[in-house]
């Protein structure tokens, strides 16, 4: 077959599962889990990933954009999701939240609904600005390009967390949105989330609290009496808080969650249309057709864990993290700040850490690394267990080569996604 000639002459099944998966296994594939790949990868163990693919299956036609006319068992799913998010994340009884395919969707509407409130309320023509830490995710600004928003981002600087100082001096009277992360992706070091829910009730801004990676972390860490700082509704001035359950809700991807302090602000996330032949048209979010197995297999790894399944589970890979940790640092290694969820970023000092990343890769470590300050980033899972005496030899010796100069880096730029 010609390359890209799909449409040719069609072939047999089994012929086409067989190539499909001779290409999954080829060398250019990275095993997408444990026990060398600490880039994200989101694993909680065999019994949770066959639940999760189970509930996907068993769903994976229905289409969930009809979850509200033609497949009310998908409709009943997602409430019952909803509403174990509000609780969660200590929602008032007014609380809600719009399910959507991954952390992009679920921050396109954090920066929607915030924006179309001021909107529906200003006066005259003005230009709406939103005030992001510089750690903050990109979707952010990918939602504002979008919607012809302003991005007002703090400028690069050494610090991990947000500088709210700078953040304050930011806003003004077309400020619609502040943002904090719980935590960030880059460090894993939580952004000082009471500062900023302090500063958005002084200003009447709407703070959303970019939890894509913490919010199936830090409950339960709490509950395993770990330290967890308070990320949701209970800081008064947290209006909307983002939770991917396809990262560590261990959920197939293509599921996230807005979850709202009161749900009567969805509507300024819905697009509904009547002036067309086929009558009306709504949607709660951005996504129009997609599969109901992602949900599904959110609603299915929460039922199967239960709370304290969670709360061992989290246990179990923040033990991991520290292991990793405290190997790291016996080798040399400095962690950047305090980290609470399952990724920390590193660095030893002395020798370029693009360098070390860069040279981990390719010995078979699949880490991340990070520009400023030049470091490497892993990111824990279950999978990783009994590894971090290995990683950090691996480490070491590559530090020894490098110092040596038996080894050099190539000065390539750090890269999350292309
Ligand atoms: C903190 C944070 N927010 C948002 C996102 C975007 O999520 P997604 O890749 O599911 O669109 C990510 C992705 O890693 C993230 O780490």
């Amino acid at each position: 077959m010609a390359d890209g000639a799909l449409l040719g002459t069609g072939r047999p099944k089994d012929e086409v599962l067989a190539l499909l998966s001779e290409r999954k296994q080829s060398g250019q594939n990275i095993p997408w889990r444990g026990p060398r790949m600490f880039r994200p990868s989101y694993f909680a163990g065999d019994d949770v990933l066959q639940v999760a693919q189970q509930a996907f299956n068993l769903f994976i036609s229905e289409n969930w954009l009809y979850s509200r006319t033609s497949f009310p068992a998908l409709g009943q799913i997602e409430d019952e999701v909803v509403t174990s998010l509000a609780t969660l994340f200590h929602g008032p009884a007014t609380a809600g939240g719009v399910m959507t395919s991954g952390g992009t969707e679920s921050l396109m509407l954090a920066v929607r609904i915030p924006a179309h409130r001021a909107e529906a309320s200003a006066r005259g023509n003005r230009r709406f600005n939103i005030v992001l830490p510089w750690s903050a995710h990109p979707a952010l600004d990918k939602a504002a390009a979008l919607m012809q928003l302003e991005v007002r981002r703090a400028p690069a600087a050494d610090e991990l967390v947000a500088d709210v100082a700078w953040m304050t001096s930011a806003c003004d009277e077309d400020t619609v949105l502040l943002v904090g992360s719980a935590p960030p992706y880059p460090y894993g070091v939580m952004d000082p989330l009471q500062a900023l829910s302090d500063l958005a009730v002084e200003r009447n801004i709407w703070l959303h609290v970019d939890a894509c990676l913490g919010g199936m972390i830090l409950p339960f860490a709490a509950a395993a009496g770990r330290p967890a700082d308070a990320f949701d509704f209970r800081l008064p001035g947290v209006r909307s808080v983002s939770v991917d359950l396809h990262k560590f809700g261990w959920a197939s991807k293509g599921v996230s969650a807005l979850m709202l302090r009161d749900k009567a602000d969805a509507d300024h996330g819905r697009t509904v249309f009547t002036n067309w032949p086929a009558g009306l048209y709504g949607t709660p979010g951005v996504a129009g057709t997609r599969s109901g197995g992602a949900l599904a297999s959110a609603w299915a790894v929460m039922r199967y864990l239960g709370h304290q399944g969670f709360v061992e589970r989290v246990g179990q890979t923040l033990a991991i993290r520290d292991d990793f940790m405290l190997a790291i640092e016996g080798v040399g290694g400095r962690i950047l700040g305090q980290p609470q969820g399952y990724h920390f970023a590193f660095h030893v000092p002395g020798v370029d850490s693009l360098a070390v990343a860069e040279n981990l890769t390719k010995d078979g470590w699949y880490i991340g690394s990070l520009e400023r300050p030049p470091s490497i980033q892993l990111m824990l899972n279950v999978g990783h267990a009994g590894m971090a005496e290995p990683f950090a030899a691996a480490l070491a010796g590559i530090v020894d080569d490098l110092k040596a100069g038996r080894r050099q880096g190539s000065g390539k730029r750090s890269v999350y996604s292309m």
